[in-house]
């Protein structure tokens, strides 16, 4: 999968998702992480991006022209134009479901604005999704779109090895993950459940699904509203109120 990010700061971007799991998907082909740096496409002479906004108010805009030249540059390559992205707090909250439906897409451009936004008319020339990474505001969107391509690249098959991808995680059938342990079997008087040493392997697989049901009720009660559960599972929850 290839990601194209549009951005003021391409080093931030790279030396970000550079490093660990994702450094070595891209070195290992299964990705292709390009930064491209919107200033390369200023025209103004002394490579100006951003302009006052007509109106007034305070702050800074990003201009319509560079950001969309940048745009240009990627997509004139292709042969389809891919999904544009822009990060930003008015758009779409991201969830894993948006992660892996994302995943599916051979590439993706991520926009990241900063200054107080971008040009709408660029905007909405090019961007086919509004995505939010939660309810807060950050300086820029590259911290976004960073968190965007992390998410969506270990969907993509073969990022993750065999053990890392087999294993149930946090979201799947909306329910959080149960809690882990590792040696040692005590470690300051707490001991590690007697089932996990059991060898039980059918007990541990009972003693885990009812960890991450209590676990999702405790710290996530609106995921567990759209979790599946069966009659035992129900029961679990019962007198736990
Ligand atoms: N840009 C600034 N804040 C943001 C947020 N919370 N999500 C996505 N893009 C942003």
């Amino acid at each position: 999968m290839n990601f194209h990010i549009l951005t003021l700061f391409p080093e931030m971007v790279m030396q970000g998702l550079n490093t660990s799991i994702i450094g070595r998907a891209s070195r290992a082909g299964l990705l292709a992480i390009n930064a491209i740096n919107i200033r390369d496409y200023s025209e103004n002479k002394h490579h100006n991006v951003d302009d006052y906004p007509y109106g007034g108010g305070a702050g800074m805009l990003m201009q319509a022209q560079p950001v969309y030249d940048a745009w240009k540059s990627v997509v004139e390559t292709m042969e389809k134009t891919p999904r544009c992205v822009y990060v930003t707090p008015q758009g779409s909250t991201f969830t894993q479901k948006m992660a892996k439906e994302l995943a599916l897409e051979q590439d993706l451009i991520l926009l990241c604005g900063h200054y107080e936004g971008i040009d709408e008319r660029v905007l909405e020339e090019i961007v086919t999704d509004y995505v939010s990474i939660g309810d807060y505001v950050l300086t820029g969107g590259e911290l976004p779109a960073m968190v965007i391509t992390d998410a969506v690249s270990r969907m993509v098959p073969g990022v993750l090895g065999n053990q890392e991808s087999g294993r149930a995680e946090s979201f799947e059938g909306n329910l959080l993950e149960y809690p882990q342990y590792s040696r040692p079997e005590d470690w300051r008087g707490k001991k590690v459940p007697e089932v996990l040493l059991s060898g039980h392997h059918k007990n541990i697989e009972i003693w885990r699904r009812r960890q991450a049901v209590l676990r999702t009720r405790e710290r996530r009660p609106d995921l567990l509203e759209k979790a599946k559960l069966s009659s035992q599972e129900q029961e679990w929850l019962k007198g736990m109120k």
